[in-house]
């Protein structure tokens, strides 16, 4: 695993954005998975502002989310699909028909599965995948115990998830109870891996992902088996290594 360590939050959203828009202008048609949460939102606005500056262009490029909210349709406000459409897609040139999240409301869930793994097999798989990490260890939604060779899945969330991401909901009570994820195999098989972490609350975790054992309980952990993987971290983020 390639370690870039950084100080801050701002600098580990350029590093990062950097690295998609080279990426981008090397193969235009690019397969880019992407992640939500808070930590990609600098990255998104970096992005952007590059878009809005330079020549860049995601007209050829699709996009794979890696999860969504079971029960909660696109145009729900704390749904990802909306999530990414405010913080990347409406502000630059992608077609929305090359823009790909699992359906949170789509009435055979299990079909809805099957279909996306077929999605991104159709597209030849992810090129590049951009990675948060869940203070658990979790990758997506896969948490802890979720199976190395598990693909598209509902996944119940664990409590301390959803309290983590309550603070994106009016109350605890409306983060819904499960959600569709790609798998943990699924992940793994991307071409190239970017994984971010910033600020304290990762320590843990990123200790964990660097010197824990690899095991399905701690699912970032099978990262440092993949060959292409950078992890851009900032110093809070590092704190509990030697980094
Ligand atoms: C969420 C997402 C993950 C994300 C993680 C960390 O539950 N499903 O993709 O990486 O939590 O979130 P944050 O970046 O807000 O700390």
């Amino acid at each position: 695993m390639d370690i870039i360590k950084v100080t801050s939050y701002e600098e580990m959203s350029a590093e990062a954005a950097k690295i998609i828009i080279d990426r981008v202008k090397e193969t235009p048609s690019i397969t880019l998975g992407l992640a939500t949460g808070g930590t990609p939102i600098g990255t998104y606005k970096k992005l952007v502002e590059d878009y809005g500056k330079s020549a860049a262009t995601y007209q050829h490029v699709s996009t794979v989310n890696l999860d969504e909210y079971i029960g909660l349709s696109g145009d729900h406000p704390q749904s990802y699909r909306m999530y990414m459409e405010n913080h990347l897609f409406k502000h630059i040139d992608i077609p929305a028909h090359q823009t790909y999240l699992p359906d949170g409301t789509a009435e055979n869930l299990m079909k809805e599965c099957q279909r996306y793994d077929q999605l991104i097999e159709n597209m030849g798989g992810v090129d590049l995948q951009l990675l948060g990490i869940g203070q658990n260890g979790h990758i997506g939604f896969n948490e802890p115990g979720t199976p190395f060779n598990s693909r598209t899945h509902i996944i119940d969330l664990m409590e301390s998830t959803r309290k983590a991401n309550s603070r994106y909901f009016p109350t605890l009570e409306s983060v819904p109870e499960q959600a569709i994820t790609m798998g943990i195999q699924s992940i793994f098989e991307s071409k190239e891996i970017l994984l971010l972490a910033s600020g304290q609350k990762k320590a843990e975790a990123i200790y964990k992902l660097l010197e824990g054992k690899i095991s399905e309980d701690f699912p970032a952990s099978i990262l440092r088996n993949h060959l292409n993987v950078t992890l851009i971290a900032d110093a809070a983020a590092l704190s509990h290594t030697d980094l």
